[in-house]
């Protein structure tokens, strides 16, 4: 008998073997039988036939390869005796590329998902169709309820960073009680900041780019270190030596009083709902670390958010 279909039988026997013990292991044919288990019955049945036919056709192919021989005309080339047939391409190979074609086009137009049904965009639907209706139950909300609904946002999105106290839990996060801490104001100052705090992309220029006017130098660390304290002390009048650097660095951006200016510079004197809005909208990265971008809460959200967080820095 031919060697390949001898294996071949081996082969379908050990399987086959396999598939009984699996069987028996699962508790028999019998028990199937006994329970009407039709579903594991057919199972057993599937397998079988998988076996038989897998070992046949791969029988058949083995011994294709081991007997066949190639007939056909020659193409002209040859390579160091090596030729090539010219075979015409498979009839079905030929309709099912064309069909690849149109299906691809029909896809790419109109099949994709993004033109018809899909989930996410049913849930999306249903999102933005609630944060409507939501937007518009609490549009005339009085500033009391407005914080009250901030503070329970603030709970549940922002406590597990901030802190319930909103004290940054030991400099995990920014404590939103204050402004800005000096740690913050210095890393800005050394490092630059891009955060989109005014909702365009200017940044903060670092070191290299903050001239101090008065002194027509370049900010020295001595200078960082006292205008630091200065925007982190919420710029009090009685610091002269912070006061100075200020004036003469910063507030030609910034603001002689540090509330900032529109387009040019963020307020760095108070937390502003405009700044805030940023940070949510955006997130922000710093000395701390990187707060995520919260785009999910709704505009009433946001209002009430930054209701809440201006109730905190006024305490
Ligand atoms: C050329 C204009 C310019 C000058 C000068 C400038 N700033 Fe800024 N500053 C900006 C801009 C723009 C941003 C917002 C950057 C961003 O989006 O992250 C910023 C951001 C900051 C922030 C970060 C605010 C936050 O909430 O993260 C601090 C702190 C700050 N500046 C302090 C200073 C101090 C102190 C000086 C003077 C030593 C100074 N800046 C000089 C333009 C300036
Ligand atoms: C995953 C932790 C995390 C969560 C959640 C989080 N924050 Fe933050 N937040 C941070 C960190 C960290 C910073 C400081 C970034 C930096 O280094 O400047 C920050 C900074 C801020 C700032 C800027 C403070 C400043 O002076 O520049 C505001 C405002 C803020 N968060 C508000 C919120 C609000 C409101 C929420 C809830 C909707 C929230 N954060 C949720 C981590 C978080």
């Amino acid at each position: 008998m031919n060697k390949t279909v001898l294996a071949a039988i081996i082969v379908t026997i050990a399987m086959l073997g396999f598939t009984y013990a699996a069987v028996e292991m699962a508790g028999g044919l019998d028990k199937f039988l006994k329970d009407g288990d039709w579903v594991n019955m057919l199972a057993i049945a599937g397998a079988v036939v998988l076996v038989i036919i897998t070992t046949f056709v791969v029988t058949k192919y083995v011994r294709q390869m081991q007997n066949d021989t190639a007939s056909g005309n020659l193409a002209e080339e040859s390579w160091d005796g090596i030729g090539e047939y010219k075979n015409e391409p498979p009839f079905g190979w030929a309709v099912a590329y064309l069909g690849l074609i149109v299906w691809a086009i029909w896809y790419f137009l109109a099949g994709y998902p993004v033109n018809s049904y899909s989930q996410i965009g049913e849930y999306n639907q249903y999102v933005a169709a609630h944060d409507t209706k939501f937007n518009e139950q609490h549009k005339n909300m009085d500033d009391e309820t407005l914080k009250e609904m901030g503070e329970s946002i603030f709970i549940v999105q922002c406590a597990p960073c901030h802190g319930l106290q909103a004290d940054g839990m030991n400099g995990q996060a920014a404590d939103l009680n204050t402004r800005i801490s000096e740690a913050s104001v210095k890393h800005v100052l050394i490092k630059g900041s891009n955060s989109n705090l005014l909702g365009t992309s200017m940044p903060m220029p670092d070191r290299n780019g903050l001239l101090n006017t008065a002194t027509n130098a370049l900010i020295t660390d001595a200078e960082i270190d006292a205008v630091s304290k200065y925007v982190a002390n919420g710029l009090k009048a009685d610091d002269a030596a912070g006061a100075a650097v200020f004036a003469g660095t910063c507030a030609a951006c910034h603001g002689a009083d540090g509330k900032g200016m529109e387009m040019v510079a963020p307020n760095i004197a108070q937390m502003s709902p405009a700044m805030v809005d940023m940070v949510l909208n955006h997130g922000k990265k710093g000395a701390i670390g990187a707060m995520p971008a919260f785009t999910n809460l709704t505009e009433v959200q946001h209002k009430a958010v930054n209701a809440y967080v201006a109730s905190l820095s006024q305490k």
